[in-house]
């Protein structure tokens, strides 16, 4: 746990996370996580921002006591009913007992729905509207889908600090620091991209759209605070860049190579093919799928314009571990304006490739043909075959060289 203060008025309370094995169930954390609230001292309110797991809750509640008398505490805002910022709500309540919470009005149901909050306790804010706080205002601005419906952010005008919740968040323990300019930042970056690529990339047109909303307000950021990762105050536009940049996407000039393997045959064809890619001079990220989490595999599609998919046929299906790779895929919008081809060993048939090219068109690629099947063991002929469609691959990922 880490008590820092942030600006003038305000103080952060960073959770670090280092037992959780996967983030939503899903999403492994070799570097753990933060969980981030805040707190502002008005001249005439006290706020809270977010509130942490529900299982750091006894922890938070001493610490906040070290800060403020929790009478005091006159509204927690909520800015997203994710339980990794809702889960202490109770324990809050229970001994802050003049403290109303404000959220949108779509989580107004929410709070009700899994801590049976009363109306009377819960109050939704109106996009734009402000609270005169004593000596500053605090503005609410709704961004919806960032990365719930009920989502928003708040934003301290005089001290110029956006708490963006999720938005701008990533990835990584902070280690007792707080701020941009005390930790690696290339770890955090990296990081705070295979966040992104895990948890915001499905909706990163609302990324756009709330950056372009709160630019279009000409407001003066001086800090950004999300609730995972990283405080940025000295250089604060530099994780915004980086959203709006994975939301476009900027493509990389590289190619991901995607492949299950049962026996060794597929990934042979699969080493061929990225020596040939690479021939081209251009970056291969070449991913066994039974092996590695997609996790780290979306980080790397997310700016990748070319893909290819390796499979045998497996129960005359697609490898099963493709079929988890391209559900993900799917569900994050990967596909569309990206390039993907196929290669593959079989055996006794080949209509893995028919379903695999079915399952990409609707995905929105655009397949690259002709496909590399063979039947059996590769030959010295079939893995030259290989380089040379590695080759194809390559000369087509140059052409998004800017
Ligand atoms: Fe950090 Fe969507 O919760």
């Amino acid at each position: 746990m880490t008590v820092g203060k942030v600006s003038d008025r305000v103080y952060c309370l960073s959770y670090d996370d280092k037992d959780l094995d996967l983030f939503e169930s899903l999403w492994p954390l070799p570097l753990g996580v933060s969980y981030n609230s805040y707190i502002i001292f008005g001249d005439e309110k006290t706020i809270l921002l977010d509130t942490v797991p529900q299982r750091f809750s006894e922890r938070f509640i001493e610490d906040l006591k070290g800060l403020v008398d929790l009478k005091s505490i006159d509204f927690l805002v909520s800015h997203h009913l994710e339980h990794d910022h809702s889960g202490s709500i109770l324990a809050l309540l229970r001994e802050a007992v003049n403290c109303k919470i404000l959220c949108s009005s779509f989580a107004v149901n929410l709070h009700k729905a899994f801590f049976n909050l009363s109306e009377n306790m819960v109050k939704s804010v109106n996009d734009g509207m402000s609270m005169d706080i004593g000596g500053d205002t605090l503005t609410f601005h709704l961004t919806p889908w960032l990365h719930w419906p009920d989502t928003m952010m708040s934003f301290l005008n005089l001290e110029g600090v956006l708490f963006s919740c999720d938005a701008f968040g990533s990835f990584g323990a902070l280690n007792g620091k707080l701020f941009d300019n005390e930790v690696d930042l290339n770890i955090y970056l990296d990081e705070a991209k295979r966040y992104f690529s895990n948890i915001v990339v499905g909706y990163r047109e609302h990324v756009i759209k709330a950056v372009e909303k709160l630019s279009s307000l000409g407001l003066n950021f001086k800090i950004i605070a999300p609730s995972h990762g990283p405080i940025y105050k000295f250089n604060p536009l530099l994780i915004v860049d980086k959203y709006v940049s994975w939301s476009k996407p900027e493509f990389e000039v590289k190619v991901v190579l995607i492949y299950g393997s049962m026996y060794g045959h597929t990934k042979m064809l699969a080493e061929a093919i990225g020596m040939g890619v690479e021939s081209t001079g251009v970056r291969v990220a070449s991913f066994d799928a039974s092996r590695v989490n997609v996790s780290f595999i979306l980080k790397e599609v997310l700016d990748a314009p070319v893909l290819v998919f390796g499979t045998p046929t497996y129960d005359a299906n697609v490898f099963p571990t493709i079929l988890n790779v391209l559900d993900f895929i799917e569900v994050k919008k990967l596909g569309v304006g990206r390039y993907a081809s196929i290669f593959g060993c079989y055996g006794w048939g080949p209509s893995a490739y028919g379903i695999l090219m079915g399952r990409l068109k609707s995905m929105g690629f655009n397949l690259v043909e002709p496909f590399l099947t063979v039947r059996g063991a590769p030959s010295s002929s079939d893995l030259d075959n290989a380089k040379k469609f590695g080759v194809k691959i390559g000369e087509l990922a140059l052409k998004f060289k800017k």
